[in-house]
């Protein structure tokens, strides 16, 4: 499917032909680029990407919420100590990939 890009706003459409108007910013029609096959794989490549790390960072929020219900439930120290551990690479891993992303988004690679 062909992508053509708003020049004014960024937003990336799908489709045989460019949109009326930019659904983002309104712009119209002629301020869209067709995107080569170089750049459509890219941002293909980017969502999927993306949608990874959203993902990662999903999962990373539960596990966080996991580790506060095991702290708060306060078994044993040791088992406190293993969900503070946890607690704290699960926060690592969120912020690993919020980084990753913010670096694609200034790269462009969303959309
Ligand atoms: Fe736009």
């Amino acid at each position: 499917m062909k992508k053509f890009k708003c020049a004014a706003c960024g937003y990336i459409h799908d489709g045989e032909e460019a949109p009326e108007k930019c659904p983002k910013c309104g712009a119209p029609k002629d301020q869209f680029v067709l995107l080569d096959d170089a750049a459509s794989s890219l941002v293909e490549r980017s969502r999927h990407s993306n949608a990874l790390h959203a993902e990662v960072i999903a999962l990373a929020r539960q596990l966080e919420d996991i580790c506060n219900d095991g702290i708060e439930d306060e078994l044993d120290p040791g088992c406190v100590d293993v969900f503070t551990k946890s607690r704290a690479m699960a926060w690592k891993i969120m912020k690993l990939s919020m980084t990753e992303v913010q670096g694609h988004m200034g790269k462009g690679k969303w959309g």
